[in-house]
């Protein structure tokens, strides 16, 4: 029986986080003994917001290197860096003129981003992050996948990708696989330290607010020790009233594998130091061995290869399908 297919990727506007490893990164890395996997370093979307070419590099080197730390395995999955299989961007231009500006304008992370640009003062809003969603519904559709494992905040990204390979299809014949969303257990959001109402993010300016994977042991400590709770001093789980708490009990929930009567169970008559204490050894548990196997890895021509092979592999299957869509909507010379 063929395997079915996933894609996903982390975009290296930032070194990966918490967020991302718990909830995707860990995911994938048990999905692939199972699905033909597809994951890449969403470089074409770093460039959407305005970024320093150094520290650019610097975090997609970070990001590929901690997804095989983390697991990912070249012999499993087809791991390579979007700009290096050029079909995604080509494929992202003929998104672009498939898709309208009404349903671009509705992309709650176009509003919540541009508003960020514009409120800095110092730059113009990008064409590039309002088209932001038409690339991605490329990287996905490109490969016939039937699952992309995200977040939920995702969610309205894969929903535009759907709505445009059905489009498409009508107009052009059988084109793509329409992909589901695969939002991660629970829909658990990691949320930011220190305003745990909002998501923790990779881009954040608060380096107290977030955990990344290359954070040492006595920051991840004193990071969780300074994580907002409430006066309350009670361990219940409620995002509602308690997000501070919550958010670190998802923690810790999802790096045991139990559940929030097991995680109330384990805290009850304890106090919010104890909390603290255990979500903070349970990371530097977790990240202790990726880290080790990072420091392997960095800098390794290993690595390089892993990515060549990856790209060259995807490439293969991209330029297929960029041919195909061609033919059918008349951009070929000659119809095949
Ligand atoms: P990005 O880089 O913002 O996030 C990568 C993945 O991590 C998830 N995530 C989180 N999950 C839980 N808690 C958090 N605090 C948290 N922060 C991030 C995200 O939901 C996401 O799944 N647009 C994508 C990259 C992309 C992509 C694609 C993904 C480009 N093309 C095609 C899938 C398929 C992004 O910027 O993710």
């Amino acid at each position: 029986m063929t395997k079915k297919k996933m894609v996903s990727g982390i975009t290296p506007s930032g070194t990966m986080t918490l967020g991302n490893y718990l909830g995707v990164v860990k995911q994938w890395v048990e999905f692939q003994n199972e699905y033909d996997m597809y994951i890449f370093i969403a470089n074409l979307h770093a460039i959407t917001m305005p970024q320093d070419k150094e520290k650019l590099r610097k975090n997609l080197k970070e990001v590929s290197t901690l997804y095989f730390a983390c697991g990912m395995d070249a012999n499993k999955s087809t791991i390579f860096l979007q700009s290096d299989v050029m079909e995604h961007a080509q494929l992202g231009w003929i998104m672009n003129t498939q898709s309208t500006m009404g349903e671009l304008s509705r992309m709650t992370q176009f509003k919540d981003k541009s508003a960020k640009v514009e409120s800095s003062g110092k730059e113009s809003i990008p064409a590039g992050l309002f088209t932001y969603p038409t690339l991605m519904a490329a990287d996905i559709l490109m490969y016939d996948v039937d699952f992309v494992p995200v977040g939920v905040d995702q969610k309205q990204h894969i929903e535009i990708a759907r709505d445009i390979a059905i489009r498409m299809n009508n107009k052009f014949g059988d084109l793509f696989t329409i992909p589901e969303a695969l939002i991660t257990k629970n829909n658990i959001k990691i949320m930011d330290l220190q305003d745990p109402t909002k998501k923790m993010s990779k881009s954040s300016t608060n380096p107290k607010a977030i955990i990344t994977m290359l954070d040492k042991p006595e920051e991840i400590r004193s990071k969780i020790k300074a994580a907002v709770t409430d006066s309350e001093n009670l361990i219940k789980y409620d995002f509602e009233n308690k997000p501070g708490v919550t958010n670190l009990m998802n923690i810790y929930m999802i790096l045991k594998g139990i559940t929030k009567e097991q995680a109330e169970a384990h805290w009850n008559n304890k106090n919010y130091k104890d909390l603290k204490d255990d979500v903070a050894e349970a990371i530097v548990e977790m990240i202790t061995p990726i880290q080790n196997r990072y420091n392997e890895l960095y800098n390794s021509k290993e690595m390089e290869q892993w990515l060549e092979d990856g790209a060259n592999k995807a490439r293969k299957i991209a330029y297929k399908k960029l041919q195909k869509v061609q033919n059918n909507m008349g951009l070929n010379y000659k119809r095949k």
